[in-house]
């Protein structure tokens, strides 16, 4: 670190993987001991900082010895250490071990866990909800959280058992809308008791749909999208907690679209009108 920063002096050096703090980090590629430390790990410096824009708390920033030096990385340190995290200074192969990768980013935070209590989800004027019922696949899941993002939705919320939104894979599919984006998670019988509070459309994605998904409008009343599990679809219970079944056309062969795909197609439809307007109106 060069003088000037508040990180001087705070930054420890770490090359074995041996080392417990390494080994605590390394430990939170298993959702296991990520619910035991409540934390998970986000890769790059420009991630890392919008998480600390965002108000997120970093625990730990690891960098690469090629970081020192970096203007940028010295200032994320700093705020790191302001913040009360620590700050660690590792080699290529802690940092690779960590990551998992050959060619890990520059830096690694290491965050708490942040879910939003679905009691204070209250949806009002033209939000748009995400729920996932049981996703499985973290590709599904980021790239979801990373699209309800691009549009303006407010949030996705995880029915039942589902994969987690901390895990490495998913973060990285997020590219960094994990931060930005609201998740809640609840069993299916919490959410279908939160939903007889919901006072705007609850429309339901489904391959046997009545409706087609254009013939809705969806502007003016909040909107919550029901999308099923990858392999099963929406169960029967969360397809009559629909107020409407959507379909969206298909030709070819191929009996559904991709997950993400198809949330994607039903987020810019519902979205469409707020869009339109320009992103000033689109709250
Ligand atoms: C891969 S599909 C599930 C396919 C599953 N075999 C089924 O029978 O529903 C995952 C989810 O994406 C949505 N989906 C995919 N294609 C769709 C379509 N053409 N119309 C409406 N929803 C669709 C639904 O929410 C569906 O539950």
């Amino acid at each position: 670190m060069s003088e000037g920063h508040r990180a001087v002096g705070q930054v420890k050096e770490v090359t074995s993987l041996s080392n417990p703090l390494v080994k605590d980090i390394r430990a939170l590629a298993l959702k296991k001991f990520r619910d035991q430390q409540n934390a998970f790990l986000a890769e790059g410096l420009k991630l890392v900082i919008d998480a600390l824009d965002l108000g997120w708390t970093i625990r730990t920033l690891v960098f690469a010895k090629s970081g020192r030096g970096n203007a940028a990385v010295e200032k994320v340190a700093a705020r790191t250490v302001a913040a009360g995290g620590l700050v660690l200074e590792v080699s290529e192969k802690v940092l690779s071990a960590i990551t998992r990768r050959d060619n890990p980013q520059m830096v690694v935070g290491v965050f708490s866990q942040r879910y939003v209590p679905l009691k204070d989800i209250r949806p009002s004027g033209q939000d748009v909800w995400v729920a996932l019922d049981r996703v499985r696949d973290p590709g599904n899941l980021g790239t979801v959280i990373r699209t309800a993002d691009a549009v303006g939705a407010k949030g996705v919320i995880l029915v039942g058992e589902t994969t987690d939104p901390f895990s490495i894979e998913t973060v990285r599919a997020t590219m960094g809308s994990i931060f930005a984006v609201p998740v809640a998670r609840a069993n299916a019988e919490a959410f279908l008791q939160w939903r007889k509070g919901f006072a705007g459309l609850v429309a339901g994605t489904h391959l046997k749909g009545a409706v087609d998904y254009r013939a809705i409008d969806y502007a003016g009343r909040p909107v919550l999208l029901l999308m099923g599990n990858e392999q099963q679809g929406l169960p029967d219970t969360l397809a009559e907690a629909c107020d409407r079944l959507v379909r969206i056309p298909q030709a070819g062969r191929a009996d559904s679209l991709n997950l993400a795909v198809a949330t994607g197609v039903m987020l810019f439809e519902v979205r469409r009108k707020a869009l339109e307007l320009g992103p000033e109106n689109t709250a």
